[in-house]
């Protein structure tokens, strides 16, 4: 049931920051858009870099289950005006502590965590290809 999740994920799921899109071609933007085998769902994860490096901004859609939308909500919040190379710290550890989600959902906020992981590769390569 709903009462079992924690008021955190129930807040960022009804409330989800940064749900949206950026312009995929823009060379300052990194997508990233993985799936969970186990459950199905999809989560797309967007980054834009400033020149300084830091991520200026951020956008998700999760077609997916509330806790893997809550995850990348927060997701989006954390990595915003972080550096790049601070952003590929976050685990999904770390997303799933601040959520408090239980066990089996954990595979949900690896979801965001590969999310991010995944964006910040396709911005790499995309800084590569320009060099
Ligand atoms: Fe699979 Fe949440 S149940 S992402």
């Amino acid at each position: 049931s709903i009462r079992a999740y924690h008021e955190k994920v129930i807040d960022h799921y009804e409330n989800p920051r940064n749900v949206g899109t950026l312009d995929k071609k823009s060379k300052t933007v990194g997508t990233g858009l993985v799936g969970a085998p186990a459950c199905g769902d999809v989560m797309r994860l967007q980054i834009e870099v400033g020149d300084d490096g830091k991520i200026v901004d951020a956008k998700f859609k999760t077609f997916g289950c509330g806790s893997a939308i809550a995850s990348s909500s927060l997701a989006t919040e954390w990595i915003k005006g972080k550096s790049v190379g601070e952003a590929a710290t976050i685990k999904n550890t770390h997303i799933a502590k601040e959520l408090s989600l239980p066990p089996v959902k954990l595979h949900c906020s690896m979801l965001a965590e590969d999310a991010i992981k995944a964006a910040i590769k396709d911005y790499a390569v995309k800084q590569e290809s320009l060099e």
